[in-house]
């Protein structure tokens, strides 16, 4: 996912593209540049980090003009660097593309322009538009973008601009979102309209394939085949904040929302028709399994939580003994690690200092290095022998959701790899769990339509002081994420517990009203699980039970049930976490707590 935008008018074009894309930020914040025609060049300026930075160069060395196009990336092809940043040029400079999306045949037409003798600065599907732009360039930008992406296959919004047509911003797309800004003597472009706000509520949306050609006074729109279209305009109501989040209130429901889309696109890619997994970041061999020893998990919060279901899928599909650790812990404590060990690092953002030093510690003692993270090109990514990305989006929420539930995905698809590759899983074990594991996205959907129980139920149970979250097996490892979350958005304070250790100890702090949540999802451990919500409740617990479909006797014993569709007893950590992320979710609400920026927190956290 990245962030386009585009202007031409008559004001100062640079401050109206930074600002445009600060709009855009959440969605992606790896790089940015602009072009800006000045001076009777195109002039691009674009840097790795923040927006910020670009920022800060631009505000040193102004850039005078008033047509020009502007980027936030978030990386996909190439890793996040200044050279890889968009705008992308042709060779000679004068023609520049902004683009979001990914162009599926982009190595195909890029050795078919080197042999028509262009030149390639990186490694990145944009780099091919601007050539083949310049490529059908004859003395009609239009007619050339137009020629161009008859070739493209993909998914694309792109806006270019050239120094041979200095009266026109061009922009077209398919699969990739656009909309066209209608200003007074001044029109835009943007991905998405908060882009445009500040500007005009009056917008143009364009649908797959269509083009729109802008300069100050006219918006020209054309269809796939270049015939003129006329479309209505649309007047935008809602206010700034909310369309930024997609009509959300906060940008954790919107990602809570957007697990069953981020399930899929971290899933689909990598299993193939015949079933067969296709991990391109990661180079063990069956010959390096067959070294491996030991798996070392390590992270830091939800992430750790993650590495906790890894590690039973891993024991389980690959048979191979698995440790999991903080990371905070893991690199005092002088761990057993050596070149038969294999350490798993995973972490959304990529950066965590304490994961970042335990990898480093792992890999001096000669450990094979594997990351799972959410960011292209992040440290641990560049540091590690072995990349699993997890194909989540942005997060910006503090609180992680669609980072956790892709993490549990990535880690099942590692498991069930070396399951298969080390003979250690049946070809009828694998199929199920992967044919299991392509129904979560829809199976997640149907979860999320049913969240009215869960927001009641939040909104009577929002003023408690303790809750506690017991479960056994890998449930008791999604209690400590369900926990985790409640006590990061609402204050409150809160405890996991494998629901076997209650009665050593922490049973004494159960009373009359405290609520319990209690998962009861794992088949062999069913009727245990209901002795201890009994042995809860008999003290005065009220319980919230999360059971699978058809498990009605959970209503016996537990005050409410909140069911998740069925699936294997394995994969129910990524259906059961959604209603803890729900819940915990509206008791912030109901509480009044800054959702999305908890105190004390922050999203990536790079000291110690
Ligand atoms: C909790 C949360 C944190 C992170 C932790 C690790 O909702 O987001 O516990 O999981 O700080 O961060 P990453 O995954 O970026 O290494």
């Amino acid at each position: 996912m990245c962030g386009i935008v585009g202007y031409i008018g008559k004001k100062e074009v640079a401050p109206i593209l930074i600002e445009g894309l600060q709009k855009l930020e959440y969605r992606g914040y790896d790089s940015a540049g602009v072009a800006i025609y000045s001076d009777n060049d195109v002039v691009v300026r674009k840097y790795k980090g923040r927006l910020s930075v670009l920022e800060e160069h631009l505000n040193k060395e102004k850039i005078p003009g008033t047509l020009g196009i502007g980027h936030t990336r978030w990386a996909t092809h190439g890793e996040p660097n200044d050279i890889n940043a968009h705008p992308h040029t042709n060779y000679a400079g004068d023609i520049a593309v902004v683009h979001n999306g990914i162009i599926e045949n982009y190595v195909k037409i890029r050795e078919w322009l080197i042999k028509e003798g262009k030149v390639f600065e990186t490694e990145v599907d944009t780099e091919v538009i601007a050539h083949l732009i310049d490529y059908y360039y004859e003395d009609d930008l239009v007619e050339a973008v137009q020629k161009s992406v008859r070739r493209m296959e993909g998914a694309y919004a792109i806006g270019v601009i050239s120094k041979k047509n200095p009266d026109k911003l061009v922009a077209v797309r398919k699969d990739s979102p656009l909309v066209v800004g209608i200003g007074n003597g001044e029109n835009f472009i943007a991905s998405d309209i908060p882009a445009l706000l500040k500007h005009t509520r009056n917008v143009y949306f364009l649908n797959d394939g269509e083009m729109a050609v802008l300069d100050e006074n006219n918006i020209t729109l054309l269809n796939e085949f270049g015939h003129k279209i006329e479309r209505e305009v649309f007047e935008v109501t809602w206010d700034i904040e909310a369309a930024e989040k997609g009509g959300y209130e906060y940008f954790m429901l919107k990602e809570i929302y957007e697990q069953p889309k981020a399930i899929k696109e971290t899933l689909s890619p990598r299993v193939d028709k015949e079933n067969h997994i296709v991990l391109d970041d990661i180079k063990l061999t069956k010959e390096d399994l067959e070294k491996i020893n030991k798996v070392m998990i390590v992270a830091c919060g939800t992430a750790y939580h993650a590495g906790l279901v890894g590690r039973y899928a891993i024991e389980k599909f690959a048979k191979i003994p698995v440790e999991t650790d903080v990371a905070s812990e893991f690199r005092y404590r002088d761990p057993f690690v050596d070149e038969n060990t294999l350490f798993i690092a995973i972490s959304q953002s990529g950066e965590t200092a304490d994961t970042l030093a335990a990898l480093r510690e792992a890999k001096a003692k000669g450990a094979r290095v594997m990351a799972v993270t959410n960011v292209v090109g992040s440290r641990i990514s560049r540091e590690a022998d072995d990349v699993f990305y997890t194909w989540a989006g942005p997060e910006i929420a503090v609180a992680s959701t669609k980072a956790y539930t892709t993490q549990l995905i990535a880690m099942y698809l590692i498991a069930l790899n070396m399951g298969i590759k080390k003979g250690t899983i049946s070809k009828e074990k694998y199929n199920t769990v992967l044919n299991e594991l392509k129904a979560l996205p829809q199976k997640a959907e149907k979860l999320l339509e049913n969240k009215q129980l869960i927001q009641e139920l939040a909104d009577k149970q929002f003023n408690n002081q303790n809750v506690f979250y017991i479960g056994r097996g890998i449930d008791d490892h999604v209690g400590r994420e369900g926990s985790l979350k409640l006590k990061e958005i609402s204050y409150i304070h809160s405890e996991a517990i494998a629901a076997g250790e209650l009665k050593h100890g922490t049973i004494a702090l159960i009373e009359e009203g405290t609520l319990v949540v209690a998962l009861a999802t794992q088949d062999h451990l069913y009727d245990k699980m209901l002795s201890n919500i009994q042995e809860v409740r008999a003290r005065g617990a009220y319980v919230i039970a999360v059971a699978k479909e058809g498990n009605e006797e959970a209503e016996k014993a537990a005050d409410v049930v909140i069911y998740i569709p069925d699936t294997i007893d394995e994969l129910t950590p990524v259906l059961s976490v959604i209603p803890l992320q729900v819940f915990a979710y509206y008791v912030a609400v109901a509480r009044g707590t800054d959702v999305d920026k908890p105190k004390n927190l922050a999203k990536s956290v790079t000291v110690e």
